[in-house]
Order: structure tokens, then C-alpha cells, then sequence
């Protein structure tokens, strides 16, 4: 986004530690906008882009690797600060001429930093810090110009710094949680020595994107696949506040949604917002599209397919809502908006392979772009999830909206194995509607990446009353998460899961049994399908 450049900037050269969004998103907290770029980025790309300091990552390479991740040299003379975090550090110093040694083995875990010299990295942090560690280089001896300003047990060099030429280095992570003081350091690096201003706030990046979209629709119009989520609700409030009545949402019944889906959205952004907001139910199609279908990749299929024609149609039928109108003037629906985030559109560094990028492609039921001729509007494109969550507050959306649980997009149909049926659909959303309002009432629901109920095709015996009974079993699934790539099951109290259980076992017909799922990801997944 081009308004971006009169802002100050914090560029982050990525060398593939897992870590390197961490970093994005600690200088964010800064109120200052940063960005990640490549390691191999060319010093005068560097220089056009006008960052006002530079972090280099860390990574899991050597400098002595084959094949290591290397920098344009020259970014060290263009006059712009320099933070080199672990790896980052390593390769400074390899470059400009010190010693790093390839110990063999990695130093991990808590350490003692001693200060001295009286950095400006460290200013207002006393003598010593604790700070966390994860290396396998060591510095060894300094490039010229440099000085020791953080010392270890293990280590001389673990802080350093060249001030003339404004180059800092760090061996330890200043960006996790476990350096508990990390984040001063941080923020001394990008107010003291980087002279940042504190101007990226959700209020000014709100006023920027409607800018830069009304400028990139002009008069045209927009539409907007609404599927209840954070990130497409975010995106419609923003884009209705941008554009109004030149966005239309469209929300696509599938038949697959959770208990009165369709009766939130429609009141949040219809009532509420007095979005122009299309609704279709297509549930009949795509349930008799699924009969008889068990293979969960077939489902995906299929019910992506499905959209993507449902959602092609709705279009049209705008069109020619508009045209009974009397809206001539305009040639159609040039545009579709997307609630893409950052962490979609960071190039990811393939060093020892990245497999997280790669399990996660499934998830997007994309083409429509592609088979439709739009021109994307991505306004969110810099946006990481807790940014959006606050834009939408900051819009207005309720925090039903904002703080809800993510839910794919083939909905309850990943949740029951086996064919999808009405009668099955019934079941689970029932059992599924008890799993939410028992974890919103006891405070358990925002506190989860995920809480939902998964439908078995395995019956079993029970006794209800005199009754033998040969019913369904339910497995509840209940994970936390940072960013669903893996995950744990919840330790949820014995009292709450006694209660989610005799509720459904004896509120949803056709359930004689549930089942918690005490399994991680990996090596399973948190959904069942
Ligand atoms: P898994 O099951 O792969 O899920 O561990 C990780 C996260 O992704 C969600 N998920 C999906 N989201 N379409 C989506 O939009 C899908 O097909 C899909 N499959 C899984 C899942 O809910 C979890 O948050």
C-alpha cells in the first residue's frame, strides 16, 4: 500500500527462524509498522523501500552450511541501523570480518545477561537481564569497530554493538516470551536508535485502507463472499465504511452451518450495518450433492465446486436485481474483496523446508478469482489476526464477530464422518450448540482455539430407563492453538465435561454416548476429516 512510505518502517530480512512473525508482530506492538522481506533482498531495494532500521532473523543454519542463507553486504553501509537477532548476529559478524565458530552444538534455553558498556539497546534495563537462548554459532572474536556490551557465562559476545556505524547484534531472542524483558529491548532499538514514530494504530490504518480502496474501485462495485468469520466480517465492516452501497456481501447457505448462522450474520450485517447483503440458501443442493459421499476429500471438493457455482450465480442475479434497478451504469462486479492476512502473503524462506505453508494450502477454497475475472480488493493484505480483530472492534463489530472460533469452510460436514444427511446434520448441530453454550457460560469458550463436536459413524449399546438403546457416539473436540499448525487438547475441568456430556447424552435424540479427544496435532489434526 502506497500511503505506507510516509510512516516509519522496521524491515525484518527473513533467514527462516520460526520466529521471524514473532519479531513482525512485537515492533507492531510498538505502534510501528514493520514488514517481513527476504534475506536475499538487494541492498537497493532495501534503500527504495526507506526503512528506518533493519532486523535480520535468526534462522537454523550455520554460517558455515552449504548453501547458507547470505545478505547483500552493502546493506551494512547504507547508513540504516541494524539488528541482528541469533543467525542475524552470526552473519554480521562473519561478514565484517570477526570470528564465529561452528560449536556442533545448540545452546538452548534460559540464560544471565550481564550488561555493560552502556548500550542504548539496554538503556533503562539495569545490570542484568534473563534472556533466552537458541544457537548453534558462537562469536568468537569482533569485527572491527565493534565492543561487547551483554556478556553470558558461556559467552563474551552474546550483546554487541558497533555505534559509529549503528550495528547491534544479539546472540539471545529478544522477541520471546521467555526473554521477559525482550520487548524493551525491542522498543529501545526502534525509538532510540531507529527514531521511529508511533504512527501505525488501527485507527490510522482504518482511515489509509478505505483511502487506498476507494482509490482502487473508484465507482465500481464490489462484492464480497461473507462467510461469518473474522476475517470476511472484518473486511465488510471495513469496506462498507470505505465504499457503502458499492459493496455487496453475499452469504452462501451451504446447509452445513452451525445452529443459526445464518440469523447472526444476516442480523449483524444487515440489521446492524445496513450492508447491502445478498443471502442464498442453497442448503438442498449441496446436501443432495453429498448423499452417498464418505471420502472427506471428495466432500472438500465438492462443496468448493459447489460455492464457487452458487456463488457465480448469486452474482448474476445482482446484476440483474441492479438492471430492474434501473442501474445502468455500470458494467458489473469488477471487483471481490478477500479477507487475506499477512501471514498468507509472507514469501515463506524455505530453509530445511517450510511444510507448514504447504499443509495449509488445502484450506482455501479458492478459484473464484481465477474462474470469475475479478480483480481482487484484499484490504487486510498487512493485517496479522490480533490487528484484525482489533480493526474490527474498532469498526464496531460486536465481539461475537470478532473473538469467534475459526470454522472451515466445508463446515459440519468435515464434523460427520461418513455421509451427511439431514437427520445426521440434526444431531450434530444439536450436540454441537451444547458444546458452545456450555463453554461461553462457564468462561471457557474465548480462552480455546477450538470447541466443537464431531459426529462418529459408530453406534453403540446403552441402556436408557429398562431400554437396551444402539445409538451414535459424539467426540468432543477441544484444542488450544496459537495459529491451528499444531495443537494441544484442552485440560478442561472434569465438572465441564461432565456437564457438555449428560446434556447431549440426554438432550439430543439419537446419542447414547461421548467421547473427549485427548489427541495433539500432531500427529493428529483437530479436525476429524
Ligand atoms: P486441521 O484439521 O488441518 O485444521 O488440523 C487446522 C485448522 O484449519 C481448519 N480447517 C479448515 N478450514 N477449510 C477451512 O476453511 C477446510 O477444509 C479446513 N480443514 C481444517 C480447522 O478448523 C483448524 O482451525
Amino acid at each position: 500500500m502506497a500511503a505506507r512510505s510516509t510512516h516509519s518502517k522496521i524491515l525484518i530480512l527473513d533467514f527462516g527462524s520460526q520466529y521471524t512473525q514473532v519479531i513482525a508482530r512485537r515492533i507492531r506492538e510498538c505502534q510501528v509498522y514493520s514488514e517481513i522481506v527476504r534475506f536475499d533482498t538487494p541492498a537497493r531495494e532495501i534503500a527504495a523501500l526507506k526503512p528506518n532500521g533493519l532486523i535480520l532473523s535468526g534462522g537454523p543454519a550455520s554460517v558455515y552450511d552449504k548453501g547458507a542463507p547470505q545478505i547483500d553486504p552493502q546493506i551494512f553501509s547504507l547508513g540504516i541501523p541494524v539488528l541482528g537477532i541469533c543467525y542475524g548476529l552470526m552473519l554480521m559478524a562473519h561478514r565484517l570480518g570477526g570470528q564465529v565458530v561452528f560449536t556442533g552444538r545448540r545452546e538452548y534455553g534460559a540464560g544471565m545477561l550481564h550488561i555493560r558498556n552502556g548500550s542504548e539497546l539496554f538503556e533503562g534495563l539495569g545490570n542484568q537481564l534473563d534472556v533466552w537462548n537458541s544457537h548453534g554459532d558462537e562469536v568468537t572474536a569482533l569485527p572491527k569497530g565493534f565492543v561487547a556490551v551483554g556478556t553470558t557465562e558461556g559467552c563474551d559476545f552474546a550483546a554487541v554493538e558497533d555505534r559509529q556505524r549503528k550495528l547491534y547484534g544479539l546472540q539471545f531472542h529478544p522477541e520471546v516470551a521467555h526473554t521477559p524483558r525482550g520487548r524493551e529491548i525491542l522498543r529501545n532499538f526502534v525509538y532510540h536508535i531507529c527514531h521511529c514514530a508511533m504512527d501505525w494504530t488501527m485507527g490510522s490504518f482504518i482511515e489509509e485502507a478505505c483511502a487506498h480502496v476507494r482509490k482502487q474501485v473508484g465507482d465500481q462495485k464490489v462484492v464480497l463472499g461473507l462467510s461469518g468469520g473474522v476475517d470476511s466480517s472484518v473486511t465488510a465492516a471495513l469496506l462498507h465504511k470505505a465504499i457503502g452501497n458499492q459493496l455487496t456481501c453475499i452469504f452462501v447457505n451451504n446447509g452445513l452451518l452451525r445452529a443459526r448462522e445464518e440469523e447472526i450474520v444476516q442480523r449483524v450485517f444487515g440489521e446492524n450495518f445496513h450492508v447491502r447483503l445478498k443471502y442464498v440458501d442453497a442448503s438442498d443442493r449441496f446436501l443432495a450433492l453429498l448423499k452417498g459421499v464418505t471420502d472427506p476429500e471428495s466432500k472438500r471438493k465438492l462443496i468448493g465446486n459447489e460455492f464457487i457455482e452458487v456463488f457465480q450465480h448469486a452474482t448474476e442475479e445482482l446484476l440483474e436485481e441492479d438492471r430492474k434497478n434501473g442501474d445502468r451504469k455500470h458494467g458489473g462486479y469488477k471487483f471481490l474483496a478477500q479477507g487475506t492476512l499477512y501471514p498468507d502473503v509472507i514469501e515463506s524462506v524455505s530453509i530445511r523446508g517450510n511444510p507448514a505453508q504447504v499443509i495449509k494450502s488445502h484450506h482455501n477454497v479458492g478459484g473464484l478469482p481465477e474462474k470469475m475475472h475479478f480483480e481482487l480488493v484484499e484490504p487486510l493484505r498487512q493485517l496479522f489476526k490480533d490487528e484484525v480483530r482489533q480493526a474490527g472492534l474498532q469498526l464496531g463489530l460486536p465481539k461475537e464477530i470478532v473473538y469467534r472460533q475459526p470454522f472451515p469452510g466445508p463446515g459440519l460436514a468435515v464434523r460427520i464422518l461418513g455421509e451427511v444427511t439431514p437427520e445426521r446434520l440434526s444431531i450434530l448441530r444439536e450436540a454441537d450448540t451444547i458444546v458452545q453454550s456450555e463453554m461461553e457460560a462457564a468462561d471457557w469458550y474465548y480462552k480455546v482455539w477450538q470447541s466443537f463436536a464431531v459426529l462418529l459413524p459408530v453406534q453403540s449399546v446403552g441402556v436408557m430407563g429398562d431400554q437396551r438403546t444402539y445409538e451414535n457416539t459424539i467426540v468432543l473436540r477441544i484444542v488450544e492453538s496459537q495459529d491451528g499448525m499444531t495443537a494441544d487438547w484442552v485440560r478442561l475441568p472434569y465438572e465441564l465435561l461432565a456437564r457438555i456430556s449428560s446434556r447431549i447424552s440426554n438432550e439430543v435424540k439419537g446419542v447414547n454416548r461421548v467421547c473427549y479427544d485427548i489427541s495433539s496435532k500432531p500427529p493428529s489434526t483437530i479436525e476429524w476429516e
